[in-house]
């Protein structure tokens, strides 16, 4: 039996050779590196047998409903899952695979990256080297804030917010704190990481980084409340998905010095667009959502991707399935 899959963008060279040797499969491939417009990816879904798609699409009831009771397979280039429509996707029976484990290296390092950037300012004074603004040796020119004997709280002590720990650490943290739906005392313990309410996070910690997944739970989280029981020398940091921050808030806490710098890797939407007031503030750092963006970690999640979608279509075990 011959089955369809849409593929809805150009894969990483690794997996694009893997999907090139599948068996028993038709397959029709967005193949651009921009995203699928929704009119082609509700075309292309339509009588579908699997779908590979990425976190920019949109995986809802319309769509559900518009590949119809063929489709058996989802597999999303991502960790996150918060596209699928999860209710939807489990009461049709279909099964979906997506790419924990392999990117969390990637992610833990950018995140230390866009966090130094951030409280050491380094986007600020590379463009005052550019400008001319450097001016001499200046005692208390460009200064920032450092993790060395600092406290961290991580929101979502997952896998990602375990590897961050663990990379900060020597950094000399003297405390981790952490929140989350449960305390998970068996990753907590390598970092000595306490597990305490969101109050006594913002209150006590010198750097604020955002690791969970977006949920009906966490969205909006970062709000209003949130930023004004932050310290004003704090740092946040927001990794997961830009809808966990209220940005209207986080502007408001980072233009009256509430906090001191925001460094963001998610906005909404992505992308943001260029007019963005968050842009024009010198204190906070922006990202184009490049977490898992190495050449290495980008071949292994499309691997892993591509053989999450085979396996399923054949009915055999995944590598990776979303079991929720
Ligand atoms: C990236 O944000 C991912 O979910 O993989
Ligand atoms: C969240 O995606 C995690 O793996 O921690």
């Amino acid at each position: 039996r011959i089955m369809k899959v849409f593929v809805s963008r150009r894969l990483p060279p690794e997996g694009q050779k893997l999907l090139a040797q599948a068996e028993n499969c038709t397959i029709q491939q967005w193949e651009s590196d921009d995203p699928v417009p929704r009119a082609e990816l509700l075309k292309g879904v339509a009588g579908a047998h699997g779908l590979f798609c990425l976190l920019s699409d949109s995986i809802d009831k319309e769509l559900l409903d518009t590949a119809g009771p063929n489709l058996k397979v989802i597999s999303t280039l991502s960790v996150g899952f918060d596209h699928l429509a999860m209710d939807e996707i489990k009461k049709r029976g279909i099964r979906v695979g997506y790419t924990p484990d392999v990117l969390t290296e990637a992610t833990a390092e950018l995140s230390v990256a866009l966090l130094l950037a951030t409280c050491r300012r380094l986007p600020e004074a590379i463009q005052e080297v550019k400008s001319g603004g450097w001016k001499s040796w200046t005692p208390m020119w460009m200064c920032g804030y450092g993790l060395s004997n600092s406290t961290v709280g991580i929101i979502g002590l997952g896998r990602i917010g375990m590897a961050i720990a663990q990379r900060l650490k020597p950094f000399g943290v003297k405390k981790f704190l952490y929140t989350g739906r449960r305390p998970r005392p068996e990753c907590a313990a390598g970092v000595n990481a306490e597990y305490v309410s969101h109050e006594k996070l913002t209150e006590d910690s010198d750097f604020v980084i955002v690791s969970c997944s977006l949920t009906p739970e966490t969205e909006g989280l970062c709000n209003k409340d949130f930023f004004s029981r932050m310290k004003k020398t704090s740092v946040f940091v927001n990794i997961s998905r830009g809808s966990v921050v209220n940005q209207e808030d986080l502007y408001q806490a980072l233009v009256t010095g509430q906090i001191a710098a925001a460094g963001l890797d998610v906005t909404t939407p992505e992308p943001l667009p260029t007019n963005h007031p968050l842009l024009n503030l010198k204190n906070c750092v922006i990202l184009p959502h490049i977490g898992s963006a190495t050449y290495s970690t980008r071949n292994t999640m499309a691997v892993l991707a591509v053989n999450n979608l085979l396996k399923g279509l054949a009915g055999e075990e995944m590598p990776s399935e979303l079991k929720i």
